[in-house]
């Protein structure tokens, strides 16, 4: 107790320890256990920018392009997953804190007058491109500490979606302290300290630890992983299209990319920094860059990227050791005051630290930047209204045939 009261009182964070002595000795070690393992170099993390290299525009395969050679490249993906060269990754570990609800995202029923769970809406698709290569291929789902088990029950409850439950397999994300807006480590009860998942950009390490991957790995041979958020109600997973045409380019991973809507839509744009393959943040472009347009007259940095990648294994262990920059994100984080009562705030009050799976594509020799329609492939769900939400994924749903 004395050592871990000095280690915390030396960073300022011995409030950790308030409710120390009304403690049970099984909660004590609980919480002094957690404070041990808790990895306090994010203190120091996010405060500085990150240093960035130079950006320039990125081209990418045009939908008119992939139009011209779909059914060859669709095959040449067909023929991928039916070797067994391909797996799926659903990032599912996400809190979801802007749509607000207390269970999994994927749990969210999209349906109106019929229930359409969003899981449901992606292992409908992932069920319609297995059904056309003849072959399942085995999806790992990535889920947190917040919400493993009722994703895990939710699957079993609903019959994996008519999926072959043997080709699902779950693992679970590592996690990261949060920090109030005094830099203060937060306690979310009397013997926890408030932690919160560290971003999709954790995937692959977690993936690679877990039993289940190796396993899969080692019977199936999947050398492509295809990545994918959760909360995109119109996505396409392991596309053969899309499968194919990384394939076909010899790139050592692809990335969905859709036109932006207007210069300062809020998405990631792929470009190239210092030459090679990267995401900029929306934030990270200039008012100037943003609004540059090309001699058509279209945005040069037009490609926005839509947490729909594929990447290639081996490309993945090579660069397996680097550590991905640590980004801070500004969200609603339940925490107990200083009487101990849990308050859950309306609007964001801590900060998370999260690494993004779109730094991982800067480690990648190079990636193909594959154009999709966004009416026919984006229908992100993050708010409960206006602007990516539910009433938006509603409206592209109905425009894509699929009845609520
Ligand atoms: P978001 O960046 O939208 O985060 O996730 P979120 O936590 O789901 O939602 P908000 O920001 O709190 O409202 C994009 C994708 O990355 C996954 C999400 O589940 C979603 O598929 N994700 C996010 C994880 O798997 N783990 C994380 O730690 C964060």
């Amino acid at each position: 107790m004395v050592d871990i009261f000095n280690k915390l009182s030396a960073i300022g964070q011995e409030h950790l320890l308030r409710f120390y002595d009304e403690l049970d000795e099984f909660q004590k070690r609980k919480l002094t256990e957690q404070i041990d393992s808790i990895d306090l170099s994010v203190l120091d993390a996010g405060e500085c920018e990150l240093t960035r290299g130079h950006f320039e525009p990125m081209g990418a395969m045009t939908t008119e392009q992939i139009n011209a050679r779909r059914q060859e490249l669709t095959e040449t993906g067909l023929e991928a997953i039916r070797q067994g060269r391909v797996g799926a990754v659903l990032l599912a570990g996400g809190q979801g804190s802007r749509l607000g609800s207390d269970k999994p995202k994927g749990m969210f029923n999209i349906g109106v007058n019929r229930q359409l769970f969003i899981f449901e809406c992606l292992m409908n698709e992932l069920r319609r491109v297995t059904a056309t290569a003849g072959t399942p291929l085995p999806l790992f789902i990535m889920t947190s500490s917040y919400n493993d088990r009722e994703t895990r029950e939710f699957f079993e409850q609903q019959g994996y979606f008519g999926y072959d439950k043997e080709y699902v397999h779950f693992f679970v994300q590592e996690q990261l302290p949060t920090v109030d807006t005094n830099g203060r480590l937060m306690l979310s009860a009397k013997d926890t300290v408030a932690c919160a998942p560290n971003g999709n950009g954790g995937w692959y390490t977690s993936l690679r630890r877990s039993e289940v991957f190796r396993q899969a790995r080692n019977s199936a041979g999947i050398e492509w992983l295809n990545v994918f958020a959760v909360d995109n109600v119109l996505q396409k997973i392991a596309d053969p299209c899309f499968i194919g045409a990384v394939i076909d380019s010899k790139s050592a991973c692809g990335a969905k990319v859709v036109s932006k809507i207007s210069p300062d839509e809020k998405v990631g744009v792929l470009c190239l920094e210092d030459g090679r393959p990267s995401v900029a943040e929306y934030y990270e472009l200039t008012p100037e860059m943003q609004t540059e347009r090309m001699q058509d007259g279209t945005l040069s940095y037009k490609y926005g990227v839509i947490l729909n990648y594929l990447f290639n294994i081996n490309e993945l262990r090579r660069t397996a050791g680097v550590s991905l920059p640590l980004h801070r994100a500004f969200k609603k984080v339940s925490f107990i005051n200083e009487s101990g009562e849990l308050i859950r705030p309306e609007e964001p009050n801590a900060y998370k630290f999260e690494t993004l799976v779109l730094d991982l594509i800067k480690l990648q020799s190079s990636c193909l930047a594959f154009e999709v329609e966004r009416e026919k492939e984006f229908a992100p769900v993050k708010n409960k209204t206006g602007i990516d939400s539910v009433e938006s994924a509603r409206e592209l749903l109905i425009k894509n045939g699929i009845e609520l």
